[in-house]
Order: structure tokens, then C-alpha cells, then sequence
């Protein structure tokens, strides 16, 4: 009889709510603070009430967002700001983002246009495509219709967020000293990622990305200078999380879910 061992008992792992009561210790928050913040892999957040240590990744919440546009923030934009900082980007250069809709990717496409200034393509499926646009891309392409790397265009880097495709399928879209960008990778594009880096020319990275509660706090700048938005498609009451799951996992969400309390 196989038996399943469910370590996390609790899912989810961004949040945002108000502070109910501080520990004696605690310096940097108060009781009634509205924050928002990020469990990684200790999930716990589908709850009514959460623990989190005074320096874990917890910030006040950006003053200009509602509970639930802040509670969808931390995943995706920690991800992809750390990603994006790993390959340096500039101000002006091409990227082509496949995966635009989802966590990681939809933080991309935000963070590359209005922050690094990049000149930024989204790839998703149909249902997709209106919210990556709302987010700022140039270009949106639908994975589902077309080959989006047929067309002549050349970016200077392609972050691919699933892993789905291949240094040697991305590398004719890329320009000569162009970086291909992986979240998600196995032995072949790590060993890749060393052999490109010393033979020089077009490049792989693959990387992992670290959140900081440092960088949640620039993140806060971030939303509260207008760089970084949230786009709900609905919220579902907490009795409701299961429908929440299988409304994602239809695929038709056309921007955020939040599990409201
Ligand atoms: N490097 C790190 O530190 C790190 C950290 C966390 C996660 N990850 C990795 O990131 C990935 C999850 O990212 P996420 O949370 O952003 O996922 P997600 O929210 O599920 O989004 C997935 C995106 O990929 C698109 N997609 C699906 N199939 C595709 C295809 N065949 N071609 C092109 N695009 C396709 C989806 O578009 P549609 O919905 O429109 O189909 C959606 O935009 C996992 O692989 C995970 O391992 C890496």
C-alpha cells in the first residue's frame, strides 16, 4: 500500500494581513501593521492566522495596494528580480520572456520593462496574452498558435521560466553575445552554462533564486513608485481555496487568484 508523507500541511506561501500581536522582543513591527510577505518552501499561508519570525521575509505592505494585490507580490517578483539581476540587464535591450503569464514570469515582464527599461515580449498561451499586455509588454506572442522564435526578431536575452526549450533551439534568436536564462534546469543546462561561459559568446545561466527580505522592501519601493502592479482575475472566500486550485488549473486565469480570509 503506498502511503503519501504530506509534510506541508498548509499550502500557499505569499501573504499579506494585519499584525495581531508581537512577540516581546520584536523591534521592527507593531501590533495592527499591515505587512505582507513570503514562506518559501515552509508554505503555511492558506490560514487565518500565521507565525513569522521578526526577520523573516516580511514587509510593511506598499500603501498603495490593496490586501490582495499585495499577497500575490512576493513569490513571482523575489524570483524574477533576482533572476534579472543575475544577467545584468540594460536599459533598452530586447528580451524575450516565455512563461509571461504565470508567478515568475509576470513579475519578469514587469520588472525588465519598468525597472531595467528593456524592450520586453511575453509568450503564453490565448487566455494570457490581454493580461501580459495590461502588464506592460511590447509584444506578446501565443505559444499555442505560432513557433514565436520563426519571426527575424534577435534578443538580447531569453528568459525561459519552465525550461521547456533548449539553448540550441533559442540560440538562433539570440545575438552574439546574447544570454539565455533558465529558473528551471537539470544537469545538461548547467554543464551547458559552464561550457558557454568559457568558451564565451552566447551564454546560458541557470540559477537559483534566494529571497531577502532586503529586496521585498525594494520590491515595496518598486509598487509605490508605479513600477510594479497587480492584476487580480478573482478572489475566492477561504471555504473556497479547492475551486481556487482547479480554477487555475483549467488554465483560463487571466492574471492573479487570491484566496481571501
Ligand atoms: N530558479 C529558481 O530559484 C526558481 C524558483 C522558483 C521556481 N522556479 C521554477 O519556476 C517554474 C515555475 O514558474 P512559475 O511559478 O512562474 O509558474 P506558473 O505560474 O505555473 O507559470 C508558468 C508559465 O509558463 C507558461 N507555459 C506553460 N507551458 C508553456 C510552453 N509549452 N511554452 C511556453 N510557455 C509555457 C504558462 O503559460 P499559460 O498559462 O498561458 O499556458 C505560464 O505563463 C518551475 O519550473 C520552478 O521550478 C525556479
Amino acid at each position: 500500500m503506498a502511503s503519501i508523507n504530506l509534510k506541508r500541511k498548509i499550502l500557499g506561501n505569499t501573504f499579506a494581513g494585519e499584525i495581531e500581536s508581537v512577540g516581546n522582543e520584536v523591534k521592527q513591527f507593531r501590533e495592527g501593521e499591515q505587512v505582507f510577505g513570503y514562506t518559501g518552501e515552509k508554505m503555511g499561508t492558506y490560514a487565518e492566522y500565521l507565525c513569522m519570525p521578526e526577520n523573516g521575509i516580511i514587509a510593511v505592505k506598499p500603501s498603495n495596494m490593496t490586501f490582495e494585490e499585495a499577497s500575490v507580490i512576493p513569490y513571482g517578483t523575489l524570483m524574477a528580480l533576482n533572476l534579472l539581476k543575475r544577467v545584468n540587464l540594460q536599459k533598452g535591450q530586447k528580451v524575450l520572456i516565455i512563461g509571461a503569464s504565470g508567478g515568475i514570469g509576470s513579475a519578469a515582464v514587469q520588472l525588465a520593462k519598468h525597472y531595467f527599461g528593456a524592450e520586453v515580449t511575453g509568450v503564453c498561451s490565448t487566455p494570457g496574452l490581454e493580461f501580459v499586455k495590461k502588464l506592460g509588454a511590447d509584444k506578446v506572442l501565443d505559444y499555442t498558435k505560432k513557433d514565436y522564435l520563426q519571426s527575424e526578431e534577435i534578443y538580447d536575452l531569453i528568459f525561459d521560466i519552465l525550461g521547456k526549450g533548449s539553448f540550441s533551439k533559442y540560440k538562433k534568436s539570440l545575438k552574439e553575445t546574447g544570454i539565455c536564462l533558465f529558473a528551471s534546469f537539470k544537469s545538461k543546462k548547467l554543464l551547458q552554462m559552464i561550457w558557454t561561459s568559457i568558451k564565451g559568446g552566447k551564454k546560458v545561466v541557470c540559477s537559483l533564486s534566494i529571497p531577502k527580505t532586503e529586496d521585498l522592501i525594494f520590491v515595496k519601493k518598486l509598487i509605490e513608485e508605479g513600477k510594479i502592479k497587480s492584476i487580480i482575475d478573482k478572489c475566492f472566500p477561504f471555504g473556497q481555496t479547492s475551486e481556487a486550485h482547479k480554477y487555475i488549473e483549467a488554465g483560463n486565469k487571466k492574471g492573479n487568484v487570491v484566496i481571501t480570509v
